[in-house]
């Protein structure tokens, strides 16, 4: 077998997030070094049960998760339990997890690791409010040139935002963050809005994980007819958009996707737009790329790629 993409996923679980960490689980080709988990759609304590709860539902409770951020760098935590329930994974019942959350402290850890795994091997995958990495790059500087690629699902441009009018939840809930991401001179591949908003729930899609007939293809199933509620309402859509796995299914599958190298600025100074990621599509200042953000998926291979590996757990 190919040598396996290591990888690191930073979460805020999520029925979105859950559905990314079962596609890593399900996939051969990547090497899941540890779970980080980050406060977001709800508060840490939950987000960091959440990830164990997913990892022993697929199948892998050596699986190690580690707690990160309680709260964002500068602003107050806001959180989204009207999309993700109470608990964050409403939809299934899922039994309390078992296997321990690890001592070290989540950014202790994306320090330790990136520090020592050879430089360039490892890709981090955020897929909340880039809180930790952010801690993680002000605690060990170093860490920036040895990081492979950060794939992240965050922003949004042509979509607008879906938490004020111009941010998006995960940048909007924590901007300075992602401010100190996007100036760190990483290689960060983007899964905006415009991407994730096309990547749709269908009626169709969600019978094909249940009719997987397998607990993960149950539980995916319960998630999403849950957390698909809150957007067909917003949007009037058949179906919600499934944001997170965009991230992991590029790993796996990039030809999913396409996009352009652009500048990416976030702002952290106006009220009224504050997370927007300011997206120089047009390429219409000087100033330097510093990402690959994605404007299209084919939404229909996307959903294949998760069938076919969720069944794999
Ligand atoms: C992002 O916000 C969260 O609610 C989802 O898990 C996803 O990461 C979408 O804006
Ligand atoms: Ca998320």
């Amino acid at each position: 077998m190919p040598q396996q993409q290591k990888i690191i996923i930073d979460t805020d679980p999520g029925q979105d997030d859950a559905v990314a960490i079962l596609l890593a689980l399900g996939s051969p080709e990547l090497d899941v070094l540890g779970i980080t988990a980050v406060a977001g759609n709800v508060p840490l304590r939950l987000t960091s049960k959440n990830a164990r709860k997913i990892c022993e539902l697929g199948g892998r409770p050596d699986i190690k998760v580690y707690a990160g951020a309680s709260r964002p760098l500068v602003r107050h935590l806001t959180t989204a339990e009207e999309v993700h329930g109470r608990t964050g994974l409403n939809g299934p019942t899922l039994p309390e997890p078992t296997m321990p959350l690890q001592k070290q402290h989540a950014v202790d850890f994306l320090v330790e690791t990136l520090m020592s795994e050879p430089s360039g091997t490892v890709t981090v995958c955020p897929l909340g409010p880039l809180t930790n990495i952010a801690l993680a790059l002000i605690r060990e500087p170093n860490i920036a040139k040895r990081v492979q690629r950060i794939v992240l699902m965050g922003g949004a441009y042509f979509e607008g935002g879906n938490t004020t009018p111009t941010g998006e939840f995960n940048i909007y809930v924590d901007p300075h963050a992602a401010d100190v991401v996007f100036r760190s001179g990483i290689p960060i591949v983007m899964m905006p809005l415009d991407v994730t908003h096309k990547a749709l729930t269908t009626a169709k899609r969600v019978k094909a994980f249940r009719d997987l007939g397998t607990p993960v293809g149950i539980a995916t199933a319960d998630m999403l007819d849950f957390f698909e509620r809150f957007d067909e309402r917003k949007y009037g859509t058949d179906g919600g958009p499934l944001h997170d796995p965009c991230v992991i299914s590029y790993l796996l599958k990039p030809e999913l996707f396409s996009g352009r190298e652009c500048n990416v600025s976030i702002e952290i100074t106006s009220e009224l737009t504050m997370g927007m990621t300011v997206v120089d599509w047009w390429h219409v200042t000087k100033r330097p790329k510093n990402a690959l953000v994605m404007g299209d998926i084919d939404a229909d291979g996307y959903f294949a790629l998760l069938v076919e590996r969720l069944g794999r757990l």
